[in-house]
């Protein structure tokens, strides 16, 4: 199979494209032909291994493929997943190593689910991690009918899924984006939007909860920004040259948690069934669309990554490995 495989740590640029074999499914593993696989700030961070640990913590031995978010159908299952069958269109996260920028992918039958009617490939693909970050984010905050929550980093994969998952859980949503990206966040239904180039969106508050993914306001900020009960859920920042990126904040913020009235929440998101049904019913349900802001080839998956950059991305990028 042609697959874009990595064998250092860098930028887009140490991306190739390969010949692999294709791959057999494990125990509770199932192999899917891939149609569709969204990159995200997550994939970045492999790719480059950031924050420093990560190298430390998963030294590159041999060539890897990444990208974890994979839609497509089921080429083989492991001998005990008995419930998808060859041609099934599923959607899931792919196990580290095995991912879908290639032909085929390999995801953990507990990583995986239906791809929701009317939904197509591409935009299931753009669900799986930050549709999952963006629902996660959302429980954490507990986001109740009226709410009025803000969203930091409202035009992002994560953000702008977010947005759409607490105005269906009845939160009022205030989107905070930069100038050229506030049509995004009104399409998919803030209330308000806000250009944070121009006003500090943390004076519209108090607000009920605030979802961070983008930008790395200070964490004494964004507490005064909430009501005394509020909910701050740090999902992710990018800092630029911090080697941490933003881990450090949402580490703090844990620590102080039990010690505050207002909830401090380091988001860690997974990508399970439970999430990825949710996902997959809130958008047959028309509640929930990906916005797709480019598609590139599997061959140009590099600069598909780029295009993400550090935490300025619009919407989701997807690549296309297959037609629909
Ligand atoms: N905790 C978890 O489990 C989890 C899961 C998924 C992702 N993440 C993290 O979440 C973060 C976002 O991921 P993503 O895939 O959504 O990235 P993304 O697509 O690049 O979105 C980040 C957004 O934040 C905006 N932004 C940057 N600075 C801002 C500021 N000062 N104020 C308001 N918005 C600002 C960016 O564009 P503009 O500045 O142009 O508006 C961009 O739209 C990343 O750090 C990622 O690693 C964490």
């Amino acid at each position: 199979m042609k697959a874009i495989v990595q064998d250092r740590y860098g930028g887009p640029e140490v991306l190739r494209l390969a010949e692999r074999g294709e791959p057999t499914p494990g125990a509770g593993e199932v192999v899917v032909e891939v149609v569709a696989t969204g990159v995200d700030a997550g994939t970045v961070h492999l790719l480059e291994g950031r924050p420093a640990p990560v190298r430390l913590a998963m030294p590159l031995k041999g060539e890897r493929v990444l990208g974890m978010e994979v839609a497509g159908r089921v080429r083989a299952v492991g001998d005990d997943v008995t419930d998808l069958s060859a041609g099934d269109a599923v959607f899931g996260s792919a196990r580290l190593g095995h991912g879908g920028l290639a032909e085929y992918a390999v995801v953990r039958r507990d990583r995986l689910a239906r791809r929701p009617p009317g939904v197509t490939f591409g935009e299931a693909a753009a669900l799986v991690v930050s549709g999952s970050a963006a629902l996660k984010a959302t429980q954490a905050a507990r986001i109740a009918e009226g709410d009025r929550v803000l969203v930091l980093g409202a035009a992002g994969g994560v953000g702008h899924l977010a947005v759409q998952v607490a105005k269906a859980a009845g939160a009022m949503v205030v989107g905070a984006c930069s100038r050229t990206k506030t049509d995004l966040v009104a399409s998919v239904g803030a209330d308000e939007v806000i250009d944070y180039t121009a006003e500090d969106p943390l004076r519209r508050g108090p607000f009920d909860a605030i979802i961070d993914t983008g930008g790395h306001r200070p964490l004494r900020a964004l507490r005064r920004a909430l009501t005394p009960r509020g909910a701050l859920v740090l999902v992710g920042a990018e800092p630029e040259g911090a080697p941490m990126a933003g881990l450090g904040r949402a580490i703090v913020a844990a620590m102080l948690d039990p010690f505050a009235r207002q909830r401090l929440v380091m988001l860690a998101s997974t990508e399970s069934v439970a999430a990825l049904d949710t996902l997959a019913a809130h958008a047959a349900a028309g509640k929930l669309r990906p916005v797709i802001d480019a598609e590139y080839p599997l061959e140009a998956a590099a600069e598909a990554i780029a295009r993400i950059g550090h935490g300025k991305g619009r919407g989701k990028v997807v690549v296309r490995v297959r037609p629909e």
